[in-house]
């Protein structure tokens, strides 16, 4: 079976197909949840100047797609590019297809100069994918948690007054810079553009709705004290509850009663999802000790699994042309 690697086109037949691979590779796996064509195309589109996401397709002499790998590049100078898959249908595992998939975008990578690039995440259980990447050369990132609410619980609290309020449709283009902010002083290790383009990396997801983004305004010059965004997935497949994806939350370091502040946005974010006919909430977080953990479980969320993350090998610059008589 041969392998073609092309730019990836969002919004093709490609991302029904895709969806169809990535859903065979969760289905009775602790991360089993709905994969839509449009989930497929938010999280393989880029944003911004960022070059097409790389897909490696294998389809079997019918032409169906038996196989998929995508690389996503990272969005600015200094950020990580992410790995989609592998994922091979489970009647053509054991071929070779997967780790043909894994090379021939490793072998782009080879040609650009030491990009980080981390895969997906991988629940610790599912042996192949860790052994495959273990042989690609490919090596152990921080590990996360998934935490899911299934049935999502109703409020635990009686609702407070509180500075947490969803995000306006008519101001939320004046919302980029402040996220943007609050973005770069959570995440302080993250290259500044990416910090800047929060809100668009954010909107671009077909899943946002206004609603779902909720903000703390800190009450000084529109700056936020915290945010969180809540992705809920509509879809029609039978098998699976609707769900909701709390994706982020982000709580200013120097904003007062930090914890009151976080739990707020979290029963908001949990309250949004339910609006929008989630029966089920999940969240994904490191797995290092850190308050929004915390404050998932006191919201009702329970971890499920730990999931691994690989680092793609780190290569070395291509030499300049005159340093390689020295190979
Ligand atoms: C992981 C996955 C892509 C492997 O695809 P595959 O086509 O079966 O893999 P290959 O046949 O190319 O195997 C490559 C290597 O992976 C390892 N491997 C793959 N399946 C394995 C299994 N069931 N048990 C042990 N090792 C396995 C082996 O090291 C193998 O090399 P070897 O055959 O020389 O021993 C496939 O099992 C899958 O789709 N899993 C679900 C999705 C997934 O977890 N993807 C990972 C990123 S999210």
């Amino acid at each position: 079976m041969s392998i073609d690697v092309a730019a990836y086109q969002p919004g093709t037949p490609v991302d029904d197909e895709l969806a169809t691979v990535a859903y065979a590779a969760v289905a009775r796996w602790a991360d089993q949840r709905p994969i839509t064509a449009e989930l497929v195309a938010s999280r393989l589109r880029t944003h911004a100047d960022a070059p097409a996401t790389l897909l490696a397709t294998g389809r079997a002499h019918d032409g169906r797609l038996v196989g998929a790998a995508a690389l996503r590049w990272p969005a600015a100078p200094g950020a990580t590019g992410r790995l989609w898959g592998p994922a091979v249908l489970p009647e053509s595992r054991r071929r070779g297809l997967g780790a043909r998939l894994l090379a021939a975008l490793d072998a782009r990578l080879a040609d650009t100069a030491a990009a980080q690039v981390t895969s997906a995440e991988v629940p610790v259980g599912r042996c192949a994918a860790h052994r495959l990447f273990h042989a690609a050369g490919w090596t152990l990132a921080p590990a996360s948690v998934l935490l899911k609410a299934q049935p999502l619980p109703p409020p635990n609290t009686p609702p407070q007054p509180s500075r947490v309020r969803p995000a306006q449709p008519d101001q939320a283009g004046d919302l980029a810079g402040p996220l943007g902010r609050l973005y770069g002083a959570t995440h302080p290790t993250q290259p500044p553009l990416v910090a800047a383009a929060t809100w668009q990396r954010w909107t671009a997801d077909s899943r946002y709705r206004p609603d779902c983004l909720l903000v703390a305004p800190s009450g000084d010059g529109g700056e936020l004290d915290g945010a969180a965004l809540v992705y809920p997935l509509a879809h029609t497949d039978p098998a699976e509850p609707p769900e909701a994806l709390l994706a982020d939350v982000l709580v200013a370091p120097n904003a007062g009663d930090p914890q009151r502040l976080r739990d707020g946005l979290i029963a908001a974010a949990l309250s949004a999802g339910r609006r929008h006919g989630a029966a089920v909430a999940r969240a994904l977080v490191p797995a290092a000790p850190n308050p929004t953990l915390d404050a998932l479980r006191r919201a009702g969320l329970q971890p499920v699994t730990t999931l691994a993350t690989y680092a793609a090998p780190q290569r070395r610059p291509a030499p300049a042309a005159s340093d390689r008589s020295a190979w």
